[in-house]
């Protein structure tokens, strides 16, 4: 099949995802929201709501009730890293404030809370040791992307988060994985999400869009870029969860209108969330298929699961969301 646009709805919905993807490679130019293959670069027009890159007045885009479909949960593989020596030392997004007490048994205790609620789903759940001086570790999803075989290291764009890179590059050492490095800037599962067989690709705050090439070349899949606009959403998984293979939840306004365009017609079951939802970070949740495991102060975003078949199981991240991150953030998944 030769590449096509996604501008072309009816293509993309026609062959599926997979199929689709199967032949393209996807790299969007910052600007032009474009969708690249080897014959073919088309831009594509914005026929998101005009919601997209402003977050005033979001409230109107909570997206009707999707209609009730069957889920089924798989068995995932996450790693994870304790918050032994989690702090908030230095400001590198919005939420981290200095000045604000940590309390790092409260940190403990909702880390261990999620860790158990992924084992008693049946998930495998692997641990990192958590390095001294190292206190944003916690964020696991951070540390890189593993899928297709390929295991990407982080390349980390604050030099405080510099030494991560080397842990979990030990990590996936130990575990059987060569680590691969990009030459340019990513954060790992922070901007890189699997979505059945593509990799949606957040840039504009931490990954640089020239990574996002090198990572479709390593891992051989579709890569398509998406331009975060706002700092409060400086990473990927702050704005879009990955619900299956084909259902997304995302906050619209975090996103360039080109990106929400891209993202209407890749995925026109998606669900998009209201503010309230996304400023308490519910959008960094992690889905098994069916389990969705997601900030509790995100109760507009539960109803919603349940509303389109999910299982929403909200947990209390209070704590880590002190250093700018909450469910997923603290999830790196394994995929196979
Ligand atoms: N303090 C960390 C940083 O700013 C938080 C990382 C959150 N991780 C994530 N996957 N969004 O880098």
């Amino acid at each position: 099949m030769s590449p096509a646009s996604i501008n072309d709805r009816s293509t993309v919905a026609g062959v599926g995802l997979g199929e689709h993807h199967k032949s393209v490679v996807v790299v969007q130019q910052k600007e032009s929201a474009a969708i690249v293959g080897p014959q073919n670069q088309r831009s594509i027009p914005c026929i998101a709501s005009t919601v997209c890159g402003s977050s005033d007045a979001v409230d109107t885009v909570a997206a009707a009730p999707r209609p009730r479909r069957e889920r089924a949960a798989r068995i995932r593989h996450y790693v994870m890293t304790a918050p032994t020596f989690f702090a908030v030392e230095y400001a590198i997004n919005p939420w981290m404030d200095t000045t604000v007490p940590v309390d790092i048994g409260i940190a403990i205790a909702q880390w261990k809370n999620l860790r158990n609620t992924y084992r008693k789903l049946g998930h495998i759940v692997d641990l990192v040791e958590p390095v001294p001086g190292l206190p944003d570790m916690v964020y696991a999803a951070n540390g890189g992307l593993i899928v297709n075989d390929k295991a990407i290291v982080a390349r980390f764009r604050y030099p405080q988060r510099a030494g991560e890179s080397i842990a979990y590059a030990e990590w996936m050492m130990s575990n059987g994985h060569t680590p691969v490095y990009t030459r340019h800037i990513n954060e790992g599962q922070g901007d890189l999400l699997l979505a059945g067989g593509i990799i949606l690709a957040g840039a504009g705050f931490r990954t640089d869009v020239k990574a996002h090439a090198e990572i479709a070349g390593i891992v051989g899949m579709p890569v398509v870029s998406l331009e975060l606009v706002d700092p409060r959403f400086y990473h990927l998984d702050t704005a879009l969860a990955v619900l299956d293979d084909t259902t997304i939840a995302y906050y619209p306004p975090a996103f360039a209108a080109s990106s929400c365009a891209q993202l209407e017609a890749l995925f026109p079951e998606a669900i998009t969330v209201g503010s309230s939802d996304a400023y308490v970070f519910g959008l960094n949740a992690v889905s098994d298929g069916y389990h969705v495991v997601h900030p509790a102060d995100s109760v507009g975003f539960a109803k919603q699961l349940s509303d389109g078949g999910f299982e929403p199981i909200g947990v209390d991240m209070s704590e880590l969301l002190k250093g700018g991150g909450s469910v997923k953030c603290c999830t790196m998944e394994v995929h196979s």
